[in-house]
């Protein structure tokens, strides 16, 4: 996590710098701070907090103006969010500054070894040594990127390093082990940032990072070399979507904004996948077909609302395909030995694609002989780069801590895959799958639908502000969308929320149902497996029997429920495996809602951030 710009070129590398920060401090917010060099010498500032009290404190004690600079946005690791942990960190001598996204392991070990050289270190940070190391370095060889070569040498963990020298004016060199960096190439300028959000109203040309490369950017070059000096080839990507995209474009909230974009991102994510016979096409699946007809099982690895995602899509594809397939946390994953082989075929699902327990979770499944196939939302990241295939989501840029419209274009992919798979292992029809295809194709129309009758909602999580505890249930499909729905509430409201597979409440949850606890039901299509309409019908009986408010979400014309429902929410109608796409958007508006009364930060929910690149 942590958000990491850098600047060089002619204009005022503040006001480059602090506008990129602003793009990324959905990637932590606990501290901000910029280094700019001038006049000969090289000026910073810091602040605890969000990057508003840094731009108070420029406003107050304004930095000589330069053209190369360099900035950050912290979550915080090592040491509090205090101004003197924020980054940059400075050499003792002032003339080199840092800032760094990730753990230095053996910080310890080197800040010892810095503090007997005769170094004071003031923060409680990994990131300090790295600026002394740098500055000795650069004593000697007088030439940043090869400081920064040596220095990352040295280094244990991961890091996103990004640094600039007094005695080198023109120059920002960064460096990557594990950790998102990306650089833009403008005319007469270049940027380093995490993400390309930070550069993306300059310019939309990037150059990916490979691991362990050290870039030095000048204003009419980037170089990039490995750790060892050896060059390396540089890889120009063009960015498809631009600065508007990334603005709030009228709402309030990202969140509003990534909430109303889904019936347009799920749209896009069909788009060019569907041949004019109605078959799927899947150009950037580079698995080849006889591979996938090998596949014995499938396993999905993710965090947060991607897992859930992954849990949707094993009723998919066990259905689909009859292949077994398991999901599991990434963060648990490679700690139990899973058995895993060559026919194994892994399935990472990450919107940021930089999410470091994904991460680890698909080496090691490669370094089982597993393919790995990722789902991912953003292009040049490092998990599709690691992964053997990927399948991009053209959800756009999702700035919101909270997930949204990359859940459900997850969805989309994931439904993708196991169609795919049905295709090619021919355990699916083609008029099945052109089925399906339709129902898809129908599902952007049905989330306006829903988003166009979300007032009654929104009224009903403002009257529950003051609320304690709301419980989620859901049976099939409906289970993972519960868990979503929870998860939005507990990330956004900061309230207790729990999500239940409904069959599951009579064998302990039921003893939290008393007078009036909301509780929100997902109830799956009459029209589908009817036992399973049948049974939350009367799981939904069973908790208003013991005093529970019960917010009811069913398909429109399921009359069976709505004795039962104390609120009726009305989606859709689509069927089963595909109701997920249009049930979570209430949860979603829901939550939004909840937290706006509470008075809580939407976009930036505390503690929390976007990009988890820590394990
Ligand atoms: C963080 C975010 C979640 C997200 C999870 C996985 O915890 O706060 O919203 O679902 O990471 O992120 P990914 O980028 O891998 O989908």
């Amino acid at each position: 996590m942590c958000g990491i710009v850098g600047y060089v070129g002619a204009q005022s590398a503040l006001d480059v710098v602090v506008a990129g920060l602003k793009r990324l401090e959905y990637r932590g917010y606990d501290s901000a701070g910029v280094a700019v060099l001038a006049d000969g010498g090289l000026a910073a500032a810091k602040k605890a907090g969000k990057l508003i009290n840094l731009e108070k404190e420029l406003k107050d004690r304004p930095l000589p103006t330069g053209s190369t600079g360099i900035g950050h946005t912290r979550w915080a690791t090592h040491g509090g969010p205090t101004d003197t942990n924020a980054h940059p960190h400075l050499d003792n001598a002032g003339r080199v500054a840092v800032v760094h996204n990730g753990i230095i392991e053996n910080f310890a070990a080197l800040r010892a070894e810095l503090e007997e050289r005769g170094h004071e270190l003031s923060s409680e940070t990994d990131t300090e040594v790295v600026a002394h190391l740098l500055a000795e370095e650069f004593s000697s060889c007088a030439d940043l990127a090869e400081a920064m070569r040596l220095v990352c040498r040295r280094l244990e963990g991961a890091f996103t390093l990004v640094a600039t020298h007094a005695d080198q004016p023109d120059v920002v060199v960064g460096a990557r082990r594990n950790s998102p960096l990306v650089v833009g190439v403008g005319e007469g300028e270049a940027f380093l940032a995490s993400d390309v959000a930070a550069f993306i109203a300059h310019t939309r040309s990037a150059v990916e990072l490979g691991q362990d490369q050290v870039v030095e950017l000048r204003r009419d070059r980037v170089t990039v070399t490995g750790f060892d000096g050896s060059p390396a080839e540089v890889r120009a990507y063009h960015v498809d979507w631009d600065a508007s995209a990334a603005e709030k474009g009228g709402y309030d909230y990202f969140m509003l904004k990534e909430i109303a974009e889904q019936p347009k991102a799920v749209a896009d994510t069909l788009l060019g996948r569907i041949d004019a016979g109605g078959s799927l096409t899947l150009d950037e699946v580079r698995i080849d077909d006889s591979e996938l007809r090998e596949i014995d099982k499938v396993v999905i690895v993710a965090c947060g609302t991607a897992f859930h995602a992954g849990m949707i899509a094993k009723y998919a594809i066990e259905h689909w395909t009859r292949l077994p397939c398991e999901v599991e946390l990434a963060s648990e994953f490679r700690y139990r030995d899973p058995i895993l082989g060559g026919q194994s075929l892994v399935i990472a699902i990450s919107q940021s694609g930089e999410t470091m327990d994904t991460l680890m979770a698909l080496r090691h499944a490669r370094e089982q002989g597993s393919r790995v196939l990722a789902i991912c939302n953003t292009n040049g990241s490092t998990i599709p780069r690691e992964s053997d295939a990927v399948l991009y989501t053209h959800a756009g840029p999702e700035v919101a801590v909270a997930s949204t419209k990359a859940f459900l274009t997850q969805l989309v992919a994931c439904y993708l895959v196991a169609l795919y798979l049905g295709q090619v292992r021919g355990t699916k029809w083609g008029d099945e799958i052109r089925a399906v295809i339709r129902d898809l194709s129908g599902i952007s129309a049905a989330v306006d639908r829903v988003l166009e009758t979300m007032e009654p909602v929104r009224a009903l999580a403002r009257s529950l502000a003051d609320k304690d505890t709301v419980l989620f249930l859901g049976r099939h499909v409906g289970y993972p969308v519960a868990l979503e729905g929870a998860l939005k509430l507990k990330e956004l409201a900061y309230m207790h929320a729990e999500g239940f597979a409904a069959g599951e409440l009579k064998h302990g949850p039921i003893a939290l149902i008393e007078e009036d606890l909301p509780v929100v039901v997902l109830v799956p299509s009459p029209r589908g497996r009817s036992v399973l309409h049948d049974k939350i019908v009367s799981n939904i009986q069973e908790i208003r029997a013991r005093g529970a408010r019960t917010i009811v979400i069913a398909e429109e014309g399921d009359e069976a429920v709505a004795p039962y429902a104390d609120h009726l929410v009305r989606i859709p109608a689509t069927p089963t495996l595909l109701q997920p796409l249009v049930a979570t958007v209430p949860l979603q508006v829901f939550a939004c809602e909840l937290a706006t009364a509470r008075g809580n930060e939407v976009d930036q929910p505390r503690n929390l951030a976007k990009s988890v690149t820590v394990e």
